[in-house]
Parts: C-alpha cells; structure tokens; sequence
C-alpha cells in the first residue's frame, strides 16, 4: 500500500492556537511560557503531545515518566515541541471491577485531550492491559498522526530454578495449593520472585499480546513490543520514536492511512502465531470501530485459523518476553508470516513504508523460543470462534491454551448464576461436579459485572484438582486474563445480562463443545429455550448514578468490542470554537 507524504512546509494544527499576534493568541502562547519555553518553540513547528499513562497506581506503567523523557529527546532532535500529559490509567491489578470497565473512559480522556489542545501528533506511552487499546482508540477517533512506545516487559522471574511468569504462575500455584501440592508458605515466597523489575507482565500475556498488536497494526516502530522494560534499548526505541513522529506529522501519516482492514487481518494472523490473549479480540473490534473499518469476529476465525503457533512462550509454551526479545522478537514473527504468505507484507506502517521491509534483515536467534512452522507448538493457533443456540452471536476460545482431549466434549452442566455464586460453592466438597462436567458462569459481561471481568478461567473444585486433573470445560460470558489457559469458553454472546442464552442454561442440561466444527451447543429442544428465555428477568442491578451506569446503559457487546456506542466512529481533528 502506498503513501503519499502531504507537502511540507505547510500550516499546522497547532499554528490555529500559536501564530499571530491577536489576544488571543498571546492568551495560548504565554501561559505556556510559565513553563520556560522559548519564544520560538511556537514558530510552526510540529507540536507533539506525549499522551503517558505514568501512574503509581498502574505498577506496569509506572517507569513510563522516564521513557517520556527519551520521547522527548527525540522530539526535540527532530525539530518538534513535546508537550507531555496524563490521562486516565488502567492498572489492570489493582483496579476495581475491573480495568476493562474503564477502557473506554480512558479512550474519552485521549480522544479529547488529542482534540481539544493544539496538538499536531502524538506519542501514545502504554503498557499494561488495556492502556495500549484505550489509548489507540482515542487516537483513531481524532485521527491525527499517533505512534505507540509499549513500556516492555518485566525481566523474567525465576523460583527455585524455575521461570516464574507473570499471571500464570499465579494460577498455577494457586491450584497447586488447593490441590495441596503446594505449600502457602512456598506460594507467599514465589510471591518475591514474580515481579523483580519495572515493566508489563512478562508472559504472553494482554499487555504483550496488544504491545505486539500495535507493532502489526504498523503502530509502533518496527521491534518495539519486546524489549524489556530496563533493557537500554527500550530507552532508544522511545528515542527514535520521538524523531519518528515530527516526520510523520510532516508528512501527515495518520492511523486512518495505516489502520486498514488488512492491517487488522494481518494483526489477527500475528495474534495466532505469538499464541496472543483473547483479550486482543474485544480490543480489535474496538480500534477497528473507531476508524469505521468493518472488523468482525467472523474476520478473527476466518484470518487464524491456518496461523501454527510458533511463539514458545507461557501461557501456551515455555518461555518469557525476555527470551522472545534475545530470539529476536516480534520482527522474526512478522518476516516468517510475510514469506510464507499468511500476512500482507504491503501493509503500511509507521515508517511510511511498507511491514515487510521493516522485518526484511531480522534473524531468529533462538528456533525454540520462535519455532519453524515445521515445529510449530499448535498448527492451528488462532482464536476459535464458536457459535450455536448457546451462543447465537458467538464465543471465543484459544485453542493453543487448551486442552486437546476437550476440543470435542459432552458434558453435564454446574451453573454459577454469578461470580459471587462461584466463589461460594466451589469449595464445598458437597457440590455435585466431576471432571466430564462443564462449568457455566453467568452474568460476568460487559453489562453484567460490569465491565467483564477476568474471570472465565474459574479455577477448578478442590476435589478434582486434588484427582490431578488440571482442565475441565468452563463456558461463560467473562473475559481471562491473557495469562491464563484452560479448555475456556469466553464473550459467549449475547451475554447473559441481555438475556442471552447462557442465561437460561440449568444445572443438569447437557453442552456440547466441539471446536473443530465450531460448535456450541445446549442440549435442550428449541421449544425448551425458548419457554425458558421468555420466563427470563434480569437479576443485574442498573448502577446509581456515574460512570458505571453511563456503561451499563450504553457499552455495546463482546461481539463487536464492548466499546461504548457513542464512541464508535472518528470524530476528526476539527474543533468548531473557542472560550475566549
Ligand atoms: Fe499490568 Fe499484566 S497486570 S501488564
């Protein structure tokens, strides 16, 4: 795809505020020079907003103020004027519902900051989760040109000779107590050992997942979604995007220009082929609903269903971020899947040249952190998507976090009306479950929970850990965490909360799950579900008042990418007055 530069020089958006001698322009101009800018900094030169989602609270994101200081650099270098500011942070462990709740607030607070200063580009700092889509969706509803630094992932964590991965372990070790092969003494020292530098979680995690995603939507700077968080040249890559952005402002490159359809299909391959989180799907649908391109998840099944997984990292494989970064990274990814024809090398990028001449030099240094196609770890690693009475506007699974004697399975229903529910039956040794049965959550969506949380991977009845068993089926209408793995049934759609099927599902019906025929299926005659679905009321609470009912009254489905339906669509650069 080609690219045609827009003349330079030329007037900027920033010069509608900074050039002139008007009171108003002076107005705009000398309040900004409390801060010691020189007089010539507003000569009509690219203004560049370093848009940080800096926070104590995201611990993921909390050494971002020191890479915007390198954006900055670069900036200056090139000819710009950084200007950096906060907006809203999602910390993904620490806030309550849940961080996704808030995803699209935090778009609101990027698309209107981007929108309402005189910003000519932008640097989008993200890390953890959902920063890295919230602030993609607010670039691509201003539409002006925008570039993403990730802040990189944690160094490794090692416990007794053992990788620790961020999320993963957690699960892991969690069960592992339960199932009593693992002391809580042991489990509260692993605790020292998860977390031992800044960065995102070092698995494959959400924020690894959609920092690659930036990277093969032709967002970021070839190379940028895995070096780690302190590795020096995580410093460099802030550098150099600095400098990047004044040239793309100059020559107008925007996200409309690079955000494509078959940017989003090329980044649906990549997702398979890294074994990324199902996460990136909801986060998919909404970017691509920002810049009006028509992204289904049809689209997700169809473009991976031929991508082998062939990143060997946890939760699907063996390894971290950091030793996906020394084999090489994502790059090596990008340039196997270009020449072997599974994704469109013409794809414009960042650079204002094409994906696969990033990637055309790259090496793979390590063949088993980034397998040969050959020796790939699942032949079929995208998302399934499933569909049936039980989920009429589908579901998701990741087949390469699943377990391959599930994939096709019968099983008896044990339902959870909520998540409160779960967590007070799952421990009584009294509860009718065994490992053929399949468990059912109910109302964890985005209207149900709300926000939908991460809590699709239930973890497993006591007792059947304690047999050894380490997978069961388990459907609901939940996200899991990118970290997590599982024969999981997610975003089944309409959630329950709209009264879709899952709603009505009982304890005692028989589901079928077949993943190769991508097949979901509720036992049960259409007369039955249709009596039941007709008796259906909700049992969720409309919250009082805030942000919360705001969402609850308008966020959309998993289906289409639980963004909020007001927000959908480019808004453009354009603001029609002013205050003064
Ligand atoms: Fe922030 Fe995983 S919790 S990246």
């Amino acid at each position: 795809m080609s690219f045609t530069p827009a003349p330079w020089p030329r007037r900027l958006r920033s010069q509608e505020w900074y050039e002139g001698t008007t009171k108003d322009n002076i107005y705009y101009r000398s309040w900004m020079k409390n801060q010691g800018l020189p007089a010539d900094l507003f000569d009509g030169r690219p203004v560049i907003g370093i848009c940080n989602t800096w926070s104590q609270l995201t611990p993921c994101n909390a050494h971002l103020r020191d890479l915007a200081e390198r954006v900055k650099h670069g900036i200056y270098e090139a000819g710009g004027l950084p200007l950096e500011f906060p907006v809203f942070s999602t910390g993904e462990s620490s806030l309550r519902p849940t961080a996704m709740m808030y995803r699209n607030l935090a778009a609101m607070d990027v698309e209107e900051a981007l929108r309402g200063n005189p910003l000519d580009g932008v640097v989008l700092l993200a890390g953890c989760d959902k920063t890295t889509p919230a602030l993609l969706m607010g670039a691509a509803s201003v539409d002006i040109p925008a570039i993403v630094v990730s802040g990189g992932p944690m160094l490794n964590g090692w416990f007794r000779g053992e990788r620790v991965g961020s999320g993963t372990a957690l699960w892991q070790m969690s069960e592992a107590v339960k199932a009593g092969t693992m002391t809580n003494a042991d489990f509260l020292e692993a605790e020292q050992a998860m977390s031992r530098s800044p960065g995102s979680c070092n698995t494959m995690g959400t924020a690894s997942t959609m920092a690659s995603m930036a990277e093969a939507l032709g967002m970021a700077l070839s190379g940028n979604a895995a070096i780690p968080a302190v590795d020096s040249r995580r410093r460099v890559m802030a550098h150099l995007t600095g400098r990047r952005i004044v040239q793309m402002v100059k020559d107008d490159l925007k996200p409309s220009d690079i955000l494509t359809k078959t940017a989003f299909e090329n980044a649906i391959r990549v997702n398979g082929a890294i074994g990324g989180s199902t996460n990136a799907v909801i986060h998919l649908l909404a970017i691509a609903g920002r810049v009006g391109v028509d992204l289904t998840l049809d689209d997700w099944d169809r473009c991976g269903r031929d991508i082998p997984t062939v990143v060997n990292l946890m939760p699907s494989g063996k390894y971290l971020m950091e030793e996906f970064f020394y084999a090489g990274g994502l790059p090596v990814v990008i340039r196997a899947l270009a020449e072997a024809g599974k994704i469109d090398g013409g794809a414009l990028t960042v650079s204002g040249g094409p994906i696969a001449a990033e990637v055309a030099e790259v090496r793979n240094w390590n063949e088993d952190v980034i397998r040969p196609f050959d020796k790939a770890l699942t032949p079929q690693g995208g998302i399934a998507v499933l569909r049936g009475n039980l989920a009429p506007d589908g579901a998701v699974l990741k087949p390469s976090a699943a377990s391959p004697h599930l994939m096709v399975h019968r099983g008896r229903a044990v339902v959870f009306e909520d998540i409160d529910d779960y967590k007070a039956r799952i421990n009584d040794e009294a509860l009718d479950i065994d490992e053929t049965c399949v468990m059912v959550l109910k109302n964890c969506g985005p209207r149900g929970y709300p926000g939908m949380a991460e809590v699709g991977n239930m973890g497993l009845p006591p007792k059947v850990l304690r047999k050894g068993i380490t997978d069961m089926v388990r459907i609901s209408d939940a996200r899991m965490s990118g970290t997590a793995y599982g024969t999981v049934v997610l975003h089944t759609s309409p959630e329950a909360a709209r009264g879709g099927p899952l709603a009505v599902v009982q304890t005692g019906d028989m589901i079928e799950l077949d993943v190769p025929n991508r097949r979901l299926h509720l036992d049960i005659t259409e007369a039955e579900l249709a009596r039941r679905l007709a008796d259906w009321r909700s049992t969720v609470v409309r919250p009082s008042g805030g942000w919360a009912q705001l969402y609850h009254d308008h966020v959309d489905g998993a289906d289409t990418g639980a963004d909020m339906d007001f927000l959908k669509g480019c808004r453009g650069r354009a603001v029609a007055r002013h205050s003064h």
